[in-house]
């Protein structure tokens, strides 16, 4: 199928890729000149496993094709894909001005029927929405349909997600959309869950709403386990183990962040009270996520007391691994809060220190984990890569000059570190005898 992707952000590139790896031909338009001219030479803005071996492939084999120029991706293709981006404004709404902004660009130049599908996140109503703009805006009696395609890869493993999906969620109102979808699906033999515009945008919404509310609930759970002397990891294994629960995302620690739950979030308590409904529920999620970090920086203190001319060394920036995404990481909001309080910090991060630069100012960014750990009072945990994981512990004691670990994501054996002769604290679990 000949199909444009507009906006070449995290989704709309890794859905043009992979929908032209499953051999459809696809132009993906951004405004972002500089972006476009990268990404013609295989250069690509984000860490994302895979994705720049799949884009180079594709560019040889001219499926892929990058634009600057949306006329020509509106008029050379039957299917749009809209992947703008929809920022939060102050008041936590969706900021929907690309997505108008696209609408009308589509209207004006279209030269035959077009399916325009929606595969940013956004509010229910944006496709009723879509529809009128381009009605108003277009300039000849050409016929098109608007459906609902909600997008649910995850960064880090977007491209194995796009690939083998839980399900394809497609909202039509009609034959010929939904019969265009299908076709462009059957190569991924995924569930496929049809059913109208409104339902497919409430189904994306809802969905990150409940992944939150699950992170935010065993968050919650964490600190009557810090309470009580339990441990959070084994509750939820215990819980995880009931197939109507399941063990994903409940994982305590220093909460989510990243560009979708928190922004989502926000989307979607605005939209229910516009729409008269105050989702109290949420508005909790995102408080217990908020004070994840409070009483992470409690921890720190009640353990260094004076924060004042301490060497905090930080391992990871991401706000979650295989990512440099470096957007509402929780690590950041700890840096910040340390610094203000005249904390020294040291921080390393595989992949997300090019991007951290242009934000935290004042910090040493070392070469690797060890340097980072070097002359530190305390060592602090904020994401889980894996190298972090496999640590030489004994070198790392060496280095620091107290062997104080805080884990902010219950990453190592609490005995292990013990054992090791660590005092070692993490979110919800509580020290071995202690
Ligand atoms: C999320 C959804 O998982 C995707 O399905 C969706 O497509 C995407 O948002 C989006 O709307 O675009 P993403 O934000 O890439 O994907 O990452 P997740 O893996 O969902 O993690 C989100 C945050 O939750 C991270 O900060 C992570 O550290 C945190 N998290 C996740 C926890 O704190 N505990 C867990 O148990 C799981």
């Amino acid at each position: 199928m000949d199909i444009s992707i507009l906006g070449s952000g995290y989704v709309g590139l890794v859905t043009g890729t992979c929908l032209a790896q499953l051999g459809n031909c696809v132009i993906c338009a951004d405004s972002d000149n500089k972006k476009i001219a990268a990404l013609k030479k295989g250069i690509i803005p984000i860490y994302e496993p895979g994705l720049e071996e799949l884009i180079s492939n594709n560019l040889e084999g001219k499926r892929l094709i990058f634009t600057s120029n949306i006329k020509d991706a509106v008029r050379n293709s039957e299917v749009i894909f809209i992947a703008v981006g929809t920022p939060s404004l102050d008041n936590g709404e969706a900021d929907l001005t690309g997505i108008e902004n696209v609408a009308r660009n589509i209207a004006i130049n279209m030269a035959g029927y077009r399916l325009i599908v929606e595969k940013s996140t956004v509010p229910v109503e944006t496709g009723e929405w879509v529809k009128q703009t381009i009605s108003m805006y277009i300039k000849k009696k050409i016929k098109f349909d608007v459906a609902s395609n909600p997008e649910f890869l995850r960064e880090g493993s977007a491209i194995s997600d796009f690939m083998h999906p839980d399900r394809i969620v497609l909202g039509v109102e009609s034959k010929k959309a939904r019969d265009i979808l299908v076709n462009l699906y059957k190569p991924l033999n995924a569930p496929l869950v049809i059913t109208n515009i409104k339902s497919a945008e409430l189904i994306k919404h809802a969905s990150n709403a409940f992944l939150a509310t699950k992170i935010s609930f065993i968050n919650a759970i964490s600190r009557i386990c810090d309470k009580v002397g339990a441990d959070v990891q084994e509750v939820a294994e215990g819980m995880g183990l009931d197939k109507r629960i399941g063990r994903p995302f409940l994982n305590a620690g220093l909460g989510y962040g990243g560009s979708c739950f928190p922004k989502d979030l926000d989307a979607f308590i605005s939209i229910s009270s516009k729409l008269g409904y105050d989702f109290e529920l949420l508005k909790s999620v995102k408080d217990i996520n908020e004070e994840q970090k409070t009483l992470l920086l409690q921890k720190i203190k009640d353990t260094l007391w004076v924060i004042k001319d301490k060497a905090i060394g930080v391992l990871g920036l991401s706000f979650k691994p295989n990512t440099d995404d470096i957007r509402n990481a929780p690590g950041f909001d700890i840096i910040k809060a340390l610094q203000t309080e005249g904390a020294k910090i040291r921080v390393y991060d595989p992949k997300a220190m090019k991007k951290a630069k242009d934000f935290l100012k004042g910090i040493a960014f070392c070469k690797d984990a060890y340097t980072a750990a070097k002359g530190c009072d305390c060592l602090l945990v904020v994401t889980e890569w894996d190298e972090f994981k496999e640590l030489d512990f004994v070198k790392i004691k060496k280095l620091l000059k107290r062997p104080l670990i805080i884990d902010g994501r219950n990453i190592y054996a609490k005995e292990a570190m013990q054992k090791m002769g660590f005092t070692y604290l993490s979110i919800g679990r509580a020290p071995v005898n202690g």
